[in-house]
């Protein structure tokens, strides 16, 4: 399968930002791990990380035909992005969301997540793991 990876605002600060919520890696640091991954073998994974709310949309717009599944941590926009959720309606692609921290027993803000409905699952706090796990939603 073809699988795309989308990272959104602040994920590039992982390491630095906050680490007692998200931890010592880097995004860098959770690709090279994911991708040596026993279970994604025998598949193409593209990360793609911006803080930038319509480059996010234009990257899911491209992914219509040559993606088979996409992952999303869509960060802050989680909570507020009807565009980024009518991006992932738009194209058709089965698209899981997840969360390195446990959205649900953070802020009142961050537990509601405007694309959640749209994903075929939602995976929060289950660190750099939540993306593995997204994937072998996918693959199965
Ligand atoms: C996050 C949770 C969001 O509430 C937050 O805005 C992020 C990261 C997570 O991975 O836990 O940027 O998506």
């Amino acid at each position: 399968m073809k699988l795309l990876i989308i990272n959104g605002p602040n994920l590039n600060l992982l390491g630095l930002r906050e680490p007692e919520i998200y931890g010592n890696e880097t995004l860098f640091d959770i690709e090279s791990w994911l991708i040596n991954q026993p279970e994604v073998d025998d598949h193409t994974i593209t990360w793609f990380q911006s803080n930038h709310e319509g480059e996010l949309i234009e990257r899911i717009h491209d992914a219509m035909g040559n993606v088979d599944g996409i992952v999303i941590n869509p960060g802050a926009l989680t909570h507020y992005s009807y565009a980024l959720r009518d991006a992932i309606v738009a194209v058709n692609i089965p698209t899981v969301e997840i969360h390195l921290s446990d959205i649900n027993t953070r802020e009142e803000f961050r537990k509601i997540s405007v694309v959640k409905d749209v994903c075929l699952a939602q995976l929060s706090g289950l660190g750099k793991k939540g993306y593995l796990e997204a994937i072998k939603k996918l693959i199965h």
